[in-house]
């Protein structure tokens, strides 16, 4: 199966038999401009870099607008089934499933206090306006002063309401005022999508969800669009907080009971079974003992960058690969 390689995304693609390298992009969820798909409207354009283009697929030169190398090195992705692995260039290819953030202002539908400081918020979208997002994004309030306000997304893509879990420990000024401007007005202005650690199709593999504190959030989200979409494959959801009382979800999480393939492990800093030593030690501990087939699984985790970034190296001694673990941190505190 060839490979295609998309600079400067630098993402790799696997393409299927016969498959053309519009139809595999397409399949991967890249949005490609075109038209006829039958090489007359030459708008699937890309620079070709690397592979042995087919003769079809060649941009005629009889319409180029130099005789320059560029020119002559244009593939019609429409035209074109590489034989062998192959590489192009599309500068303004945006990432597979790409959405475009816009601005809402939307309702604030309630804000609910849950045990361990923690705020439920349900914001809704304006009439006719579906909030497009992928499960496991984020979302930026835009409250003036605030700018570090982004929050995961809590509830599965699809409806005009979705669900923040905002939590407001006594002290941390910054989370206060989000919780009072929010309390104070009846709607607030919402910027999304946001992130690049989401699902936009089902995995093959089992699925990893790992948070601490509420980082649970995105695993809910993720959670729930999965078992909407029809994924019936072992979801393994680890939840670390540093006192019993911030697992302020329970009452989420004995509505999945009935789910056969869903293991659920909550560790506590508070419980005196356990090693925890004021970090994520216990939580790694609960990860690296669970039983599912790793080299095949995809990995979500949620948390600090030093949760994170341990968890990530145990998953790669595990066999996942770079592709297969997916988090926030990565984006805004690369190591
Ligand atoms: S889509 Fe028209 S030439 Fe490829």
């Amino acid at each position: 199966m060839p490979t295609l390689t998309i600079h400067p995304l630098m993402a790799r693609i696997e393409c299927h038999e016969a498959e053309t390298l519009l139809d595999s992009l397409r399949r991967h969820g890249y949005r490609v401009p075109h038209a006829c798909r039958n090489g007359v409207c030459h708008i699937c354009t890309a620079d070709w870099v690397a592979g042995e283009m087919p003769d079809k697929a060649r941009y005629p030169s009889s319409l180029s607008r130099t005789n320059s190398q560029a020119d002559q090195a244009l593939v019609l992705l429409c035209q074109c089934i590489p034989k062998d692995d192959c590489e192009i260039t599309m500068p303004d290819l945006k990432p597979a499933h790409f959405i475009e953030p816009v601005e809402l202002t939307c309702r604030i539908e309630s804000i609910t206090a849950w045990s361990g400081s923690v705020f439920g918020v349900t914001l809704e979208a304006p009439a006719g306006k579906l909030p497009e997002f992928h499960a496991g994004q984020y979302v930026q309030l835009l409250i003036d002063g605030q700018e570090g306000a982004f929050f995961s997304l809590a509830s599965a893509p699809g409806k005009r309401s979705f669900e923040l879990h905002i939590q407001v420990v006594p002290g941390h000024e910054s989370a206060e005022k989000i919780l009072e401007a929010l309390q104070a007005n009846s709607t607030v202005r919402v910027r999304l999508p946001m992130g690049k650690a989401f699902l936009a199709e089902a995995p093959r593999g089992p699925v990893i969800l790992a948070a601490a504190g509420t980082g649970f959030a995105q695993m809910k989200s993720l959670y729930e669009w999965l078992r909407a979409s029809g994924y019936l494959g072992d979801i393994h959801l680890f939840w670390g907080v540093r006192k019993t009382a911030e697992f302020y979800a329970l009452p989420t999480l004995s509505g999945w009971e009935d789910d056969p393939n869903l293991y659920c492990h909550t560790v506590s800093g508070d419980l005196s079974d356990n090693e925890w030593q004021g970090h994520h030690h216990e939580l790694l501990r609960v990860i690296g003992m669970a039983n599912l087939d790793w080299p095949t699984a995809q990995a979500f985790i949620s948390g600090s960058p030093a949760m994170v970034y341990a968890l990530s190296d145990e998953l790669e001694k595990k066999g996942l690969g770079a592709a297969q673990i997916h988090s926030d941190v990565f984006e805004y505190a690369p190591r």
